[in-house]
């Protein structure tokens, strides 16, 4: 698709974050099985519904828009998530290796706030407001899954690697 609009910006965006999501929730069950912490397994593998759903719900956006769902993909979710199961398969100690699934989940997450603020500030630019409203309720969901990341890191995860 040329790329000569915001609208065009926006769709091809959608796409390579509906394709970000889809990557993630096929990679999130691998991370989950390497987790020793009951709690962070039980969030990464409770993190593929909602990846899922966010994937169908950006394909459904694309699909009011005439858009082709598949027509792009992210690459720098690809390395990411590359670089996350990398890590993760090389730490051998548990709690180490619970500390760096946090670390990388959290790298996930903090991309896809970035890239969902920009899609958010686009379809409210564009008058698009049944996205906008679909857009900041995902937002909302990667914002808290972030900031459950964050407390099971501080208050369990990292205390147990550093003991
Ligand atoms: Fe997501």
């Amino acid at each position: 698709m040329p790329v000569s609009h915001l609208r065009d910006l926006y769709l091809v965006e959608l796409q390579e974050m509906r394709s970000a999501e889809d990557l993630m929730a096929r990679t999130m069950p691998t991370l989950a099985r390497r987790a020793s912490n009951e709690p962070l397994a039980r969030m990464l593998s409770d993190d593929v519904g909602e990846t899922s759903a966010h994937r169908d719900r950006l394909a459904a956006i694309l699909g009011g828009h005439g858009a082709d769902a598949g027509e792009h993909r992210d690459q720098s979710m690809a390395a990411l998530v590359a670089e996350a199961d990398k890590w993760s398969g090389m730490i051998e100690d548990p709690a180490c290796r619970d500390t760096a699934l946090i670390a990388s989940a959290q790298r996930l997450q903090h991309y896809e706030i970035a890239a969902y603020g920009s899609l958010a500030t686009w379809a409210k630019q564009l008058g698009f407001e049944e996205d906008l409203a679909v857009l900041l309720d995902i937002l909302d969901e990667e914002k808290k899954a972030d900031e459950t990341l964050t407390e099971l890191a501080k208050d369990v995860v990292n205390p147990q690697a550093a003991a």
